[in-house]
């Protein structure tokens, strides 16, 4: 078996050359992180079950029987051949039968918006949806709360999540980089990685807790002018669905970024904060773990 060194020295088959192993993620930085994922998993199904008790969106003030203005909606109907389900957007019209509008739930055929195995609970039940949603909805803001006050003080937010000139410039080769799969494992976030984090946390983040906010109806007696930052109550639920939308795209770019990115050293610096760096990383000064 080939004898593997940090050095890149290898018995029989030459070893990949490696840099210093680094302290990367600071303690708060990792909690909080797998706090919002588990948050954002049990937003994400509980907010679907709440959803799908009007499968529908709107711009605007209103919504209504009397006009359609809906952008959305995910419905079943009778047709010669049965029951279908559909989806409509932007009026162009989609046969989802069996996953959007019409599918099967422990044998049988459930219409509902989206399908059981996407919500929590599996069944209609937008009461023990509600209560879901809105605990780990508190989760997340918590979370983020404890998030940027750490950021604040042991730098991360400044040194891995705002975006400087310098990052600004070296965009586009980091853009080419990824394309072409090549990773480079520094000591702080690649430009792009900064880009897409600094537009989780201050643009996805703060605005589907702030629609969220907006739909709720202490909040319009308490903060008014919410519902007309966002043109309307039924925009607000619009702009807080996309969002959603956004924020599983994120997860499914992010997760495969991750596991093209080499999964055991990126996991491990979220578990542990110990990253693995590209060789010519200057090692981690005595100070090791002070950005706890
Ligand atoms: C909804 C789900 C997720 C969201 C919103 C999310 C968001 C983020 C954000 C904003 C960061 C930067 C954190 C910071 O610097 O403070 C981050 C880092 C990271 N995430 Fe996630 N994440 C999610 C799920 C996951 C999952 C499922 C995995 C594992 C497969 C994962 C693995 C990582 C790793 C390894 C890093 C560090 C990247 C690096 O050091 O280069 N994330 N994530």
């Amino acid at each position: 078996m080939a004898s593997i060194t940090d050095s890149g020295e290898a018995g029989e088959r030459p070893a990949r050359p490696r840099g210093p192993l680094i302290y990367r993620q600071a303690i708060l930085t990792r909690i909080t992180h797998w706090v919002w994922v588990i948050a954002l998993f049990f937003l994400l199904l509980s907010g679907l079950q709440i959803w799908n008790a009007h499968p529908a969106l709107y711009i605007g003030q209103e919504s209504g029987f009397a006009y359609d203005n809906a952008v959305l909606r995910i419905g079943a109907e009778n047709t010669d051949a049965g029951p279908r389900g559909f989806t409509t957007i932007f009026g162009q019209k989609f046969d989802t039968t069996g996953v959007l509008g019409m599918s099967e739930l422990r044998g049988r055929t459930n219409f509902v918006g989206f399908p059981g195995w996407a919500t929590i609970p599996s069944f209609r039940d937008l009461a023990t949806g509600r209560v879901v949603h809105f605990f780990f909805a508190w989760v997340l803001v918590g979370t983020l709360a404890v998030w940027l006050v750490a950021s604040l003080l042991n730098g991360h937010l400044w040194r891995d999540v705002i975006l400087k000139p310098r990052d600004l410039r070296d965009l586009p080769r980091d853009i080419w980089d990824h394309i072409r799969f090549r990773f480079h494992h520094g000591r702080t976030y690649n430009p792009l990685q900064k880009l897409a984090y600094f537009g989780v946390f201050f643009v996805l983040f703060p605005l589907i807790i702030l629609t969220g906010l907006t739909m709720s109806p202490t909040m319009n007696a308490g903060w008014p002018w919410l519902v007309d930052l966002f043109g309307g109550r039924q925009t607000a639920r619009t702009i807080h669905f996309v969002v959603m939308v956004l924020l599983v795209l994120f997860f499914v770019a992010h997760v495969a970024m991750v596991v093209l990115a080499g999964p055991i050293n990126e996991l491990r610096s979220m578990i542990t904060g110990y990253y693995r760096t590209s060789p010519g990383t200057k090692p981690d000064a005595p100070t090791k773990g002070k950005a706890e």
